[in-house]
């Protein structure tokens, strides 16, 4: 067989993927938490980022956070702003890290993550804006951008919590159909469904950008704990897809599978598509009452 000599790669290397640890026997992994309303997914959201920054400040140990955009944690920031005003949680030990950023819109631009993140929580709270991360795409070399966002998280200690949407077609961050599941950040071509979807947030369709660098599905993988939220029945075939479907880049949110400890906070109407739903409820039931029993 013909050995088939490849020019060396001029690629840097990242470190190579691996889980975070797994969780102790008992807990569980991938927990499906439906509420009634977006609200209560909102509260229940602001609970666990409030309650983890706060530990950790009781611990003296900084805290990482990655943060998603769209209009799903749009909710969940107003309330971080809100418990950070009533003096109910500071950010000032919190890095953070953005899973996203178009690329071809400068930083100023109000479709812009950058914007987005200053305007809807990073500029209403105590939070060092040094320590805040959204993927650069503005004026850089994209792939030395994404080299160094990866380096950054690494630098950083890895993320505690990774907030996440996900898009009517499953997907997370912007790893859209067909991403690697052991893909890091990288540039991205949107997919036609993702800028239509997208396109609410831009004057015309054509505006919305072709391209987009985000943090890949091992890079989120390597969290140590997620978050989805997703309400609304948009988003019940993607989470039908996501918890009950097949591990498959087809649906870039199903890899979610393979990590140890994601929560799915969901509002009823975007848990609806579940066909195993009863039991989902129960087991929530049953943790809630051993809980109270412990
Ligand atoms: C974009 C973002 C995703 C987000 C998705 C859904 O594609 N890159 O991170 O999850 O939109 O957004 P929305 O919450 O507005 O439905």
């Amino acid at each position: 067989m013909p050995v088939i000599s490849h020019p060396a790669s001029t690629a840097i290397s990242l470190p190579p993927f691996r889980f975070p640890p797994s969780l102790s026997t008992g807990d569980i992994k991938l927990r499906i938490v439906v509420l009634d309303t977006p609200d209560l997914v909102t509260q229940f959201a602001a609970d666990m980022v409030c309650e983890l920054v706060k530990e950790r400040a009781r611990e003296k140990i900084e805290v990482v956070l990655g943060l998603a955009t769209g209009g799903t944690p749009l909710g969940l920031y107003r309330e971080l702003i809100a418990r950070h005003q009533r003096g109910g949680v500071s950010f000032r030990e919190v890095d953070t890290f953005n899973l996203d950023e178009y690329v071809g819109l400068p930083p100023d631009s109000p479709q812009s993550y950058h914007y987005y993140m200053l305007e809807n929580l990073f500029k209403h709270i105590d939070i060092d804006l040094e320590r805040t991360h959204v993927p650069e795409t503005w004026n850089v070399d994209l792939d030395e951008s994404a080299h160094d966002f990866e380096m950054n998280i690494e630098l950083a200690g890895g993320i505690d919590l990774q907030i996440l949407g996900i898009g009517t077609d499953a997907h997370i961050g912007f790893n859209e159909i067909g991403s690697s599941l052991g893909s890091r950040t990288r540039v991205k071509t949107l997919t036609r469904k993702t800028r239509a979807d997208n396109a609410r947030y831009f004057a015309s369709p054509d505006e919305v950008p072709r391209m987009a660098l985000t943090m890949g599905i091992a890079t989120i993988l390597e969290s140590q704990s997620i978050l989805l939220l997703a309400t609304g029945e948009s988003k019940a075939t993607a989470i039908r897809n996501c918890v009950e479907g097949p591990i498959t880049s087809s649906v870039p949110a199903s890899a979610l599978q393979l990590h140890p400890n994601v929560t799915l906070a969901l509002d009823s109407a975007a848990a609806s598509g579940l066909a195993n739903l009863d039991y989902f409820l129960e087991s929530e039931r049953n943790r809630a009452a051993t809980t109270r029993s412990s």
